[in-house]
């Protein structure tokens, strides 16, 4: 049991009363439950000889932010504790956007619930909407103010007026937590430029290149073509400041304790606004060491559980998501380890199934996919993914090496092929991508484009090629309806569900055309959907309705609920990849998707087997059609996705 298990288990008798001093004493029951934890991971960071105080500091303040926290949000976090792992379920269906290009503005967003309820969308990330700097800002992802909300975005009563209807509408919401740096322009950066010694401890900062040069040694570059090298020099502070992402990104110094107590706090007021899921941004960056590549150590994950354990306390209602685009062994590793095994992260981008459904489209092979897989089973039962076909970054394509070679296939020509599949370097290829941040040292490089512009849509159209266009279609409908099928939550990115295609208009706009991510960030043109929408046969309609009736499936079966009911299914052919979410009382479903671009067959055995043949017959749930097996195969057309229900 983790802890928020234990919380539950410890709180049961209390935790239908309304009454504030109950209220009071369900935070004291998770303070205890949680402080030798908390006392473990904070010393295991601050040594006890040097920060006694500094931790006594910490103990006083989590009573504090308790007492701080809306009633209405203190209840909620009660229904929550209730609930148990409400995050689990089938009927968790998101959406990421950005709220200007979605529609203008939060109440613009506000009045476009209906539309994300008729789409089935009851969990929304919003991408940052907090103040940033007025030039380059890395999408608000460059912080000035953790809950200040940037005017061109309303104010903060617009975003509690958007939390309250969504709260009473059964919605979520996931906000970002940019906790591994702050812009140049955040107070704390100010004050370190003007020269105040305290502040400038709270970033990595350096008299001269002697320790950056050191660092340089082992770290990677996030942005090479963009912000080569981790330190930027500051004229007005004279000195050298680690700046991992952007150069106007400063990366917050957490050997410190003072900033694990400032950001604690910055954070507890962020969930304040109403977020159910905070996206913990960046986090595999949060601990630095010398001669390491500064990713993913040991030190970053006790200081995310120190996060997790307190934050526990203070909003017991409010989960994790770790946004760690990171190998997939190390991606697991936020889910906790040992003694914080599922007290770490609930929730993680599933970066690793993301990536391989690129790699299957573009090899029309889903061994390594469903090989590849397997090693990520075996999460704690609390925890669960984030699915999903793209998001508003670029696709990095970190798999696991071993399993390239398992391919017989050598990693660096297998990247250079997919790099080469999605950016317009093959003349077979139906996709528009981009490259993103081509290191020419490395040869490594990223994908950036809207899903459809990625399976083929936009050239299609442009060729008025009837046969290229139906073979996109499904390809978005496939790929959807597997993370849509998959154990977690499904996360569309907003515009997908409409097919949009890459938007160029980022190049007209300074501070965003020298980054290729905006071209799969498109905007969301009412007037214009509106109209394709309203045409019911229209292409436009044929990919929403479609995602519209996957989403309203996959409500009805608790079997798509995670409960780590994932049986990958080896068929035998390299082009279907095929899963069981396994039921309870004969509620399972089969999944099956072909990745190639013919018709493929499958010995159906298996399917006999696992209880979903009567008498020659398959049930198929997207069709509604009953299937019958003519002889012991079973045929599956070009890029075709089959929900198969048990008998
Ligand atoms: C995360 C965000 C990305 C941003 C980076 C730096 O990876 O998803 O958009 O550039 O953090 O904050």
């Amino acid at each position: 049991m983790n802890q928020a298990g234990l919380h539950r288990y410890l709180s049961q008798d209390l935790i239908s009363s309304t009454d504030k001093a109950d209220k009071k004493n369900m935070f004291q029951q998770r303070f205890t439950a949680n402080l030798t934890l908390i006392q473990d991971l904070f010393f295991s960071l601050y040594p006890e000889s040097e920060y006694k105080k500094t931790f006594a500091k910490l103990m006083a303040k989590l009573p504090l932010l308790f007492d701080k926290r809306p009633e209405v949000l203190q209840n909620q976090d009660l229904e929550k504790i209730k609930d148990g792992n409400w995050y689990l379920s089938e009927q968790m269906v998101g959406m990421q956007l950005y709220v200007d290009h979605f529609n203008k503005d939060l109440k613009g967003l506000k009045d476009k619930l209906p539309y994300l309820h008729d789409l089935g969308i009851n969990f929304l990330h919003l991408m940052p909407v907090t103040t940033r700097p007025a030039k380059e800002n890395d999408g608000g992802y460059a912080v000035n103010g953790y809950t200040d909300i940037d005017p061109k975005f309303g104010t903060k009563k617009d975003l509690a007026a958007l939390s309250k209807k969504m709260r009473e509408e059964g919605m979520y919401l996931m906000l970002d937590f940019v906790v591994n740096h702050t812009s140049d322009e955040y107070p704390w950066a100010v004050k370190a430029q003007k020269g105040s010694k305290k502040y400038q401890q709270y970033y990595y900062t350096y008299p001269d290149r002697t320790l950056p040069d050191k660092f340089e040694l082992s770290l990677p570059e996030v942005f090479p073509e963009t912000s080569p090298g981790n330190f930027t020099y500051n004229k007005e502070m004279g000195k050298w400041v680690m700046t991992v992402f952007n150069n106007y990104q400063w990366d917050l110094n957490y050997t410190n304790p003072e900033v694990f107590l400032a950001m604690l706090e910055n954070l507890v007021h962020l969930t304040n606004l109403g977020v159910d899921i905070v996206r913990f941004d960046a986090l595999a960056f949060l601990w630095k060491k010398m001669g390491t590549i500064s990713q993913n150590l040991p030190e970053a994950h006790r200081l995310i559980s120190l996060f997790r354990m307190c934050l526990q306390v203070v909003a017991p209602g409010v989960i994790l998501l770790a946004e760690a685009i990171v190998p997939p062994v190390e991606i697991m590793k936020y889910f906790g380890k040992g003694m914080y095994r599922g007290n770490e992260c609930e929730v993680a981008y599933n970066a690793t199934f993301m990536a391989l459904l690129w790699n299957s489209i573009a090899t029309r092979e889903t061994v390594m996919m469903q090989k590849s897989m397997e090693a990520l089973l075996d999460k704690p039962q609390a925890c669960t993914w984030i699915n999903y076909v793209r998001c508003h970054d670029d696709i990095g394509l970190g798999f696991d090496d071993r399993f390239i070679y398992e391919m017989g296939w050598t990693p660096q020509p297998h990247r250079r092929f997919l790099l080469d599949y999605y950016c317009q370097r093959l003349d077979w290829s139906p996709s528009k991508g981009q490259i993103f941040m081509h290191n020419p040292k490395t040869g490594d490089g990223r994908i950036t484009g809207s899903a459809a512009s990625l399976l083929g849509l936009e050239k299609a159209l442009e060729d008025n090629d009837v046969e290229a266009i139906k073979i996109a279609v499904s390809k978005i409908i496939m790929l959807h309806g597997l993370i849509l099928a998959y154990g977690g939550i499904p996360m569309i990115y907003g515009g997908d569900e409409l097919g949009a295609l890459n938007d160029y208009s980022y190049l007209k706009e300074a501070g965003k055309k020298q980054d290729s991510r905006w071209v799969n960030r498109p905007k969301h043109r009412w007037t214009k959907i509106n109209k394709e929408l309203s045409a019911k046969d229209g292409l436009v309609s044929r990919i929403y309705n479609q995602l519209r009736h996957l989403i309203a499936l996959r409500k009805e079966f608790p079997c798509l609920a995670d409960h780590n009911n994932i049986d990958l299914l080896e068929l035998g052919n390299p082009h279907i990849f095929a899963f069981e979410r396994r039921g309870i009382d004969s509620c399972g479903i089969v999944v099956l998707a072909n990745f190639h671009e013919t018709k493929q067959a499958v010995d159906s055995t298996f399917l006999k087997n696992l209880g979903y043949c009567k008498k020659g017959l398959l049930q198929e749930l997207i069709t509604g059609k009953k299937i019958k097996l003519k002889s012991g195969l079973l045929e599956v057309q070009p890029y075709e996705l089959l929900w198969f229900k048990q008998f």
